[in-house]
């Protein structure tokens, strides 16, 4: 198969091109390097992935001409569309970059499929479009319509589309609903990586709702596994979670990390941050059922990869 990723120099986009080439599939793709966190990560991202034969185009999503020919001369059977602006708190601050990427660039891709609609076209969703849903686990048949940001609200934005597109044009769309991603090449605006950093400095760390919110915390290469087996299924139009079915307090994360760099974190108590949820919680019966999805790392076993690749990157 050959598979064009968008926002292939970011974290997940660059582990699922590693996967998919290590069992052979051809894969290219895009990425902006924007300044969302350092560049310079992206652009080692972008380096191994150029030495695996992976070639790495620098565009933004809305240079849709552009996106277009490179996904016609490459000849991709798949489009998996990665490309984001991420990050719940960013979205207070920043909205239009969620306006310019999860919106705007997003129907700039979609309308690319429908011009060669017999491209499957894989997104990522996210668990953030649960929002207010209280009942956990979080189901694909809970309701979607509460919204707690305006990252959460594209992303819903983005499964109305896609539903729209494919009963419209007969497209293939998949949406992953991803559920807080970590481990090694990850993202720096994340918890478990800024507390990292500021544990191994000797400084404070921010810990909002007292360290009680839970996050079911997803190993990359489970996401990665997940991913692979939705490129392949091309679903007419559907969304599946991929969590890890296992909730942990963010004060457990944060007692992994302090045992395994072997220095206590300096804790600063806040309250609860605007547009943040207490709990994600995912329920994988549908992805097992048709993804054959189980994920397999715990968080220990997880976290401890990623302090290793930590380690030895910085
Ligand atoms: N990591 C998680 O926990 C998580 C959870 C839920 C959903 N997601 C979603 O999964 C996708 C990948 O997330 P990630 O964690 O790898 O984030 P990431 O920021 O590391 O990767 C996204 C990549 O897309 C690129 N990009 C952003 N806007 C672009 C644009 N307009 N044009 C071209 N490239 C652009 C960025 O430079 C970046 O390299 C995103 O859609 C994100 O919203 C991630």
């Amino acid at each position: 198969m050959r598979i064009f990723i968008t926002g292939i120099a970011g974290f997940i986009g660059s582990h699922v091109a590693h996967a998919l080439r290590r069992r052979g599939d051809f894969v290219m793709g895009c990425d902006d390097f924007n300044p969302y966190y350092d560049p310079s990560l992206k652009r080692a991202r972008a380096a191994l992935l150029e030495k695996q034969g992976i070639s790495v185009v620098e565009a933004d999503i809305r240079q849709s001409a552009l996106l277009e020919e490179q996904i016609v001369q490459f000849g991709a059977t798949h489009v998996l569309h990665l490309a984001a602006q991420a990050g719940v708190r960013h979205s207070l601050t920043h909205p239009e970059c969620y306006v310019a990427s999860n919106l705007d660039g997003f129907v700039q891709v979609i309308e690319i499929i429908r011009r060669h609609p017999h491209i499957p076209f894989i997104y990522a969703s996210s668990s953030s479009v649960y929002g207010l849903n209280r009942k956990i686990p979080f189901s694909e048949t809970d309701p979607t319509d509460a919204p707690s940001n305006l990252y959460g609200a594209t992303k819903k934005s983005n499964e109305l589309i896609a539903h729209a597109y494919h009963h419209l044009f007969g497209i293939k769309t998949t949406g992953l609903r991803y559920f807080t991603v970590y481990g090694p090449w990850g993202r720096p605006d994340m918890a478990y990586f800024s507390f990292t950093r500021a544990i191994l400095e000797g400084k404070p760390i921010q810990i909002f709702n007292e360290g009680k919110m839970q996050r079911d915390f997803t190993y990359i290469d489970d996401i990665a596994a997940g991913t692979l087996a939705a490129i392949d299924l091309a679903a007419p139009c559907e969304v599946f979670n991929l969590g890890n079915h296992r909730p942990e307090e963010v004060l457990h994360l944060i007692a992994l990390l302090e045992k395994h760099l072997g220095k206590t974190a300096q804790k600063n108590l806040l309250p609860m941050q605007p547009g943040e949820v207490p709990t994600t919680y995912a329920d994988i019966t549908k992805s097992q059922k048709l993804l054959g999805f189980s994920p397999k790392v715990s968080l220990e076993e997880g976290i401890q990869k990623f302090l290793a690749w930590y380690g030895e990157y910085y």
